[in-house]
């Protein structure tokens, strides 16, 4: 395993829920964690609750300008974790129009593309990528084939370009429910019940903490010989428990 002692990390999207519980987790190990997002307050929060060393920058994933901006400003990294959030495309098919799977296609895969390719000149060659995909694309549940459609591209492009951008690795971490500010505009009480549904339904009767997928980018980033690698980390999210005949 490397270590991370002053490895220079960008996590855009690293502002809040998974990509905050990474940045603390990576900087607690001693990494030079950078920080992304739209909004120059939450990173200012973010960054103070950082133990270590971590800086914020402004910018917009969708935007190809804002990131070129980005990697101007920060220059060379080792490494590069994705956790953007895209627009959440629920429901089932009849009820998701078109337009809205083109904005969550354009939210996060597109995001995620143009962010790796903006990235590159700025990569240290055997660095890594590890891209936050989303459970909906290995779990089949109806209501999720939107997600299932941005999430699964997101797996089958890492796998390609780990082969493409090779040895720079290319990992994705696919995360199952997770509590994280992404569930701020429900209602407490419909929060609640979708959380205790689904770990009811999970083989470790849980749903998801930020540690536990923050472990997982440590991990992969810290893995010199994984690439390629589709790591599901959604409690046995793809084993559901089944009621007693
Ligand atoms: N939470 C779950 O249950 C779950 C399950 C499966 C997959 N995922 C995936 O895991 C990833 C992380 O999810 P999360 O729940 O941790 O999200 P979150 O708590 O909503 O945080 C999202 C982060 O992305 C930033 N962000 C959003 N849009 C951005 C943009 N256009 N440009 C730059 N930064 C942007 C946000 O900051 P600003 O708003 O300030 O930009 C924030 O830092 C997402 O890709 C999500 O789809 C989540």
């Amino acid at each position: 395993m490397q270590n991370l002692a002053h490895q220079r990390i960008l996590i855009i999207g690293g502002s809040a829920g998974m990509g905050l519980g990474a940045a603390q987790r990576l900087a607690k190990a001693g990494a030079e964690v950078l920080i992304a997002g739209r909004s120059q307050q939450r990173l200012d929060q973010a960054v103070a609750s950082i133990e270590g060393h971590a800086a914020g920058y402004a910018a917009d994933f969708t935007n190809s300008a804002s990131l070129t901006a980005l990697f101007a400003r920060i220059g060379r990294i080792d490494h590069l974790v994705l956790a953007a959030s895209s627009s959440a495309a629920w429901g089932p098919i009849a009820q998701v129009s078109g337009d809205a799977l083109s904005t969550a296609l354009n939210q996060k895969l597109v995001g995620y593309w143009m962010s790796i390719q903006a990235a590159i000149p700025q990569l240290r060659p055997d660095g890594s990528i590890t891209l936050l995909s989303g459970a909906a694309s290995r779990t089949p549940m109806p209501g999720t084939a939107a997600l299932a459609a941005v999430n699964g591209g997101i797996t089958q492009m890492a796998q390609t370009l780990a082969l493409e951008l090779a040895p720079l690795r290319v990992n994705v971490i696919s995360p199952g429910l997770v509590d994280t500010p992404a569930y701020d505009g429900m209602s407490a009480e419909a929060k609640a019940g979708m959380f205790a549904a689904a770990a009811a339904r999970l083989p470790l009767g849980r749903t998801g903490a930020v540690d536990d997928i923050a472990q997982a980018v440590e991990f992969l980033i810290a893995s010199s010989w994984t690439t390629g690698a589709l790591l599901d980390v959604d409690g046995g999210a793809r084993m559901p428990v089944q009621p007693a005949r």
